[in-house]
């Protein structure tokens, strides 16, 4: 009896470990879509305070726009900021499925498959799928994937290219539109942009005050 005992409990052990893979398994698989390769995490933004011992204003500038830079090139935002007409999806960015089209103004053709056919104005957990009343695609002239973030930052500047918006405007756009706001509720099963909008619109303000300077290539 006292040597059967830890067999027999070894024997349950592995039956218990074999049933808990066999439900752990599905989820992970499902959670490596939204999650794989692992972004931000739990991401954090460093405070502003940080940079001030950088005495250079250029160098301090870029360095906070660096910071800034991990909300900027991060899936929440990129996959909105295509190159193409299509969006992209989960940390991976991916090619949207289904194929879906920017359209005349973003929010999909006119007379076809919109944004807004599955996209409601909040996002909804049980089927995953992310919401805001005005989702739809940041226009070819904002688009940010396939650039360095160097030529984001030289682009977010160029009125001709950010929708006319002085660098004022650009602070609030950051730190307030409630669009921009969704990459850090991103709903259920998505990795939320690094730190909190308020970090990253006080890195962002640092910077502009800072005079602005983007970082090389
Ligand atoms: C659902 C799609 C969507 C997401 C997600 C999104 N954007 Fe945008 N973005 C837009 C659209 C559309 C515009 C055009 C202006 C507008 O309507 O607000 C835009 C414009 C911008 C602009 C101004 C123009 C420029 O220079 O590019 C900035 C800055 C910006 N977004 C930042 C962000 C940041 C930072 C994130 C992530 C935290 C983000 N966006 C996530 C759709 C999106
Ligand atoms: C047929 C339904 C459908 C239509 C139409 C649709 N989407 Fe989606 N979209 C989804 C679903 C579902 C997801 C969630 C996929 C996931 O995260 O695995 C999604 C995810 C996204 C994401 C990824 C968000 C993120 O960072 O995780 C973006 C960006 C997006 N859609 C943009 C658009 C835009 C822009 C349009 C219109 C031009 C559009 N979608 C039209 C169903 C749709």
């Amino acid at each position: 009896m006292s040597r059967l005992r830890p067999i027999a409990l070894a024997g349950l052990a592995g039956i218990l470990a074999a049933g808990a893979l066999a439900v752990v398994g599905p989820v992970l698989q499902g959670e490596a879509d939204a999650a794989d390769p692992p972004v931000a995490g739990k991401a954090t933004l460093r405070p502003v305070s940080d940079f001030a011992r950088i005495g250079d204003k250029d160098a301090r500038a870029v360095a906070l726009f660096e910071e800034a830079g991990k909300v900027i090139t991060s899936p929440r935002c990129m996959n909105c900021h295509p190159a193409g007409d299509r969006p992209t999806q989960t940390n991976t960015m991916r090619p949207h499925e289904p194929l879906v089209v920017r359209g005349p103004a973003g929010h999909g053709p006119a007379g076809g498959m919109t944004c807004a056919t599955c996209h409601h104005a909040a996002n909804f957990d049980p089927a995953g799928v992310p919401g805001h009343p005005k989702w739809g695609l940041a226009p070819i002239e904002m688009a940010w994937q396939g650039k360095t973030l160097g030529q984001i930052c030289t682009q977010i500047k160029d009125r001709t290219r950010n929708g006319d918006m002085d660098m004022a405007k650009l602070v609030h756009h950051m730190a307030e539109d409630d669009l921009v706001g969704w990459g850090w509720h991103p709903g259920a099963g998505r990795t939320p942009a690094p730190g909190t909008q308020k970090e990253f619109g006080e890195l962002i303000k640092a910077w502009v005050d800072a005079g602005a300077a983007c970082p090389k290539g």
